[in-house]
């Protein structure tokens, strides 16, 4: 009998703050509803200064270890393109803030939106070869455009831990994948930029070409039938690009209309749309709403589309488990959600615009919600403390 490995729990965790895109929208003078119905977002997440990856990262895991598992962790791979070091793992920050022993091994992995996927097949590798122990994965990121422009919309900041195990109580992973990987400049970083360069329009049909492509490469593989799948999570840069990508999907694999379509990203929206782009986190998140809403998906197949600009994409799919719902975060999550302060675009850009004078020495004012908080940089070493 093949061993059932994937995903035993999942927990988010996001910033102390939102806006209202509406409060963009005046800015940029235009309607609202060019972000609320043209992008499908409605508000998205800001970090406190005393915030980054790691307090979210940090945050997001201590969700799951708090609720316990017999199975010790002996892998951190912490997923991120909003990297704080270029040597160290933002993981080992996390890794201390969580109190895990000194015999787990923590990396950092990139590429673009990405990674955390490849995380999560890496994690199922490793199960694999140990079924004994359980992989920590934690997927941070903050999503950061040149304010004023028209990407400033489609930012966010979250972070998705997973723990990945033998006889997982959410999500058994199937072992056949679809990837695709081309050379595109879409959307990239440099070394010294804080925020993205992006070729917005390219980077909406490179997102659809690779989702198409990586589709054929898992159909071409023997993958499951379009028809066996009930529901697709796909990497949300803005709600609308999900539904719009899956439209192309369907038209072409089962030649569905629009409605049928979207009746099959229907549920997969709701924490997207509320905290924006979140890079690697965006399609678990999408998990994460899917699964804590009404609908019983007992034995039902996912279908999931990872996309990481530059470009490298990723189609597999998994069955969700029976009893999956007695693991439910949904009051917890929705609460954590509204719980965040509402900003405005004032305050909004006073957070978006701090850079201290003093890059090697400086104090965060304390102002997060969270259980982590990170205190500042003291001699060029980044200060994280539990509030
Ligand atoms: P834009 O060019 O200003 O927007 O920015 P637009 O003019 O294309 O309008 C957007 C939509 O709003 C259009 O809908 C308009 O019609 C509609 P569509 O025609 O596409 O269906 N619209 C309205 N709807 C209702 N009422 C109105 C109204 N006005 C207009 N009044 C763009 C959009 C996405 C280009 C920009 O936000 C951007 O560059 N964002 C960043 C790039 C991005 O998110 N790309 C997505 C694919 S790449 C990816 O997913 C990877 C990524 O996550 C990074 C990584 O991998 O690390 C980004």
């Amino acid at each position: 009998m093949t061993l059932s490995i994937g995903i035993h729990d999942i927990a988010f965790a996001t910033g102390s703050h939102r806006i209202d895109l509406a409060e963009l929208a005046a800015r940029h003078g235009v309607e609202a509803n060019k972000y609320y119905v043209g992008l499908g977002q409605s508000e998205m997440s800001v970090l406190a200064n005393d915030e980054d990856v790691v307090t979210m990262a940090a945050t997001a895991a201590k969700r799951i270890l708090d609720r316990g598992d017999s199975r010790a962790i002996r892998t951190l791979i912490f997923a991120t393109e909003s990297g704080i070091d270029q040597s160290k793992s933002a993981g080992v920050y996390v890794h201390r803030l969580l109190g895990l022993g000194s015999d787990v091994r923590v990396v950092e992995v990139k590429q673009a939106c990405y990674s955390a996927t490849a995380a999560l097949q890496f994690a199922t590798a490793l199960v694999a070869r140990s079924p004994e122990e359980a992989v920590l994965v934690v997927a941070s990121d903050v999503a950061r455009y040149e304010l004023d422009s028209n990407a400033e919309a489609t930012q966010g900041a979250a972070a998705v831990a997973m723990l990945v195990t033998a006889d997982p109580a959410i999500l058994e992973i199937e072992p056949i994948t679809g990837l695709y990987t081309e050379d595109v400049m879409d959307f990239w970083r440099p070394n010294d930029h804080t925020t993205a360069i992006v070729d917005g329009k390219l980077s909406i049909t490179a997102y659809i070409t690779a989702a198409i492509s990586a589709w054929q490469d898992l159909a071409g593989r023997g993958g499951p039938a379009y028809d066996s799948i009930e529901r697709f999570c796909y990497h949300q840069p803005f709600t609308r690009m999900a539904v719009k990508a899956h439209r192309k999907l369907a038209a072409s694999v089962a030649g569905l209309d629009d409605e049928a379509a979207d009746a099959q990203v229907a549920g997969t929206l709701e924490y997207n749309r509320r905290i924006g782009n979140s890079y690697t986190a965006t399609i678990y998140l999408a998990l994460a709403t899917l699964l804590d809403g009404d609908e019983d998906l007992a034995g039902k197949r996912l279908g999931f589309l990872s996309y990481g600009s530059g470009a490298v994409s990723e189609f597999f799919t998994g069955i969700v488990q029976p009893g999956y719902r007695e693991r439910s975060r949904a009051a917890e999550n929705l609460a954590l959600l509204d719980a965040r302060t509402v900003i405005g675009d004032e305050r909004y850009l006073e957070l978006q615009r701090f850079s201290p004078e003093d890059v090697a020495n400086f104090v965060t004012a304390r102002e997060t919600t969270g259980p982590f908080r990170f205190g500042g940089v003291d001699g060029y070493k980044r200060v994280y403390e539990a509030v």
